[in-house]
């Protein structure tokens, strides 16, 4: 893999970067810039030597919406960065040909296009021609085969970003961890958890599951789940990691009536249970009092911690365990890496990011560049 110091020429040389600019966002205003920030280095970097750069991303799962809004919000992060309204074409084509050296063009979503998540050859050339170069520094999509990821660097020469490079090294030493070493998984769905739970089961002393995931756990131990979000599926896979003694599941709850869950006050209806209390009618939300008192044991004992996954339902606000669990790690002196788009936003929420040793802008690319074996598609494509 070739990094952005190795480019020979930067001089008006039209360079195309596939950035980090899929942010949350709440009615077109953006909810969260940290992924914009951490993109400034290679595209400072770029302009500083007066490479003309060209920003390419997506925005949301669909392609739905504009990438003007997140443009705004870059310029006012640094300097000379434009919008256009389009990706691919002649007027496209033209704005790039246009632009100053230094100076920074946002193309629009490139989920507009069929083309980007079909990885069609076709769309991918349109994208190269817009540049001499490509510089991936989107380690957040890096697990997706979509055209700008794995086609485009296969046609222009290719070199990865700062960012890319960070999270490549720091993800790569959380392989081989220090002993203890604490994982800690929050979310849903176990059919996609699985390969990364497998995997850190071989290479961590103790496996946390918390969040949606545990529902599948706990029910897989014969508990009843009421109408907790659990999986289809995997009960052997789940009956089979439940037999290995580094995975922990929660030992207390917090648990609602589902009919209370709507109300605007779900919090007041919610009680501590026992995972082996659950009612038939109720829904998991959170981990419970005990069970952080636990967690707060083992990230004291760690070596080194890492997480991805609220261990709660966050959205609803029940997020007293993974803010615990963040104070926890954030004022112990282990060695932290943490990823996730909603442990992240947590997180900052606390203003505690900066006292973790390394945060990943990656989700789902996270969990599985440690499930296969440190590396991904838009890894690979790089060569
Ligand atoms: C993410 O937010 O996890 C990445 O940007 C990938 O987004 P996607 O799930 O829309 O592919």
């Amino acid at each position: 893999m070739r990094f952005v110091r190795d480019i020979g020429l930067f001089e008006n040389i039209p360079i195309l970067v596939r950035a980090t600019l899929n942010v949350p966002t709440e009615h077109c205003v953006i909810a969260d810039e940290y992924r914009l920030r951490r993109t400034i280095p290679t595209i400072r970097y770029l302009t500083q030597r007066g490479a003309r750069v060209v920003l390419i991303s997506h925005l949301g799962q669909k392609g739905t919406e504009t990438l003007a809004p997140v443009a705004d919000a870059l310029r006012k992060l640094l300097p000379g960065v434009s919008f256009f309204p389009e990706t691919i074409g002649a007027s496209t084509r033209a704005a790039v040909r246009d632009l100053m050296p230094g100076k920074v063009l946002v193309l629009e979503n490139l989920r507009r296009n069929r083309g980007e998540v079909m990885n069609d050859v076709t769309f991918a050339h349109e994208l190269a021609a817009l540049g001499d170069v490509f510089v991936e520094d989107s380690f957040d999509t890096c697990h997706r085969t979509h055209a700008s990821i794995v086609r485009l660097p296969k046609i222009l020469p290719s070199y990865a970003g700062i960012l890319l490079e960070e999270e490549v090294a720091a993800l790569t030493r959380a392989r081989t961890p220090t002993h203890p070493a604490l994982a800690i998984i929050g979310g849903a769905k176990f059919s996609t958890k699985e390969p990364v739970l497998r995997a850190l089961i071989a290479t961590y002393d103790r496996v946390f599951v918390g969040g949606a995931l545990a529902s599948d756990f706990l029910k897989g131990a014969g508990h009843v789940v009421g109408k907790s979000l659990v999986g289809s599926g995997g009960s052997a896979q789940i009956k089979e990691l439940l037999s290995n003694p580094k995975l922990v599941l929660p030992i207390d709850i917090l648990v609602v009536p589902e009919s209370a869950l709507a109300s605007a006050d779900a919090r007041s209806h919610a009680r501590v249970a026992l995972v082996e209390e659950v009612r038939s009618d109720e829904i998991i939300l959170d981990v419970g009092p005990a069970t952080t008192v636990l967690l707060g044991e083992l990230i004291r004992r760690a070596k080194s911690i890492l997480w991805n996954g609220p261990l709660g339902n966050y959205e609803n606000g029940f997020a007293d365990a993974t803010n615990m669990v963040a104070r926890a790690v954030a004022s112990s002196s282990t060695d932290s890496t943490i990823g996730g788009g909603d442990t992240v936003a947590s997180i900052e929420k606390l203003g505690l990011l900066s006292q973790f040793s390394f945060v990943s802008t990656g989700g789902g690319a996270m969990l599985e560049f440690l499930a296969h074996g440190g590396t991904l598609p838009g890894i690979e494509a790089l060569g």
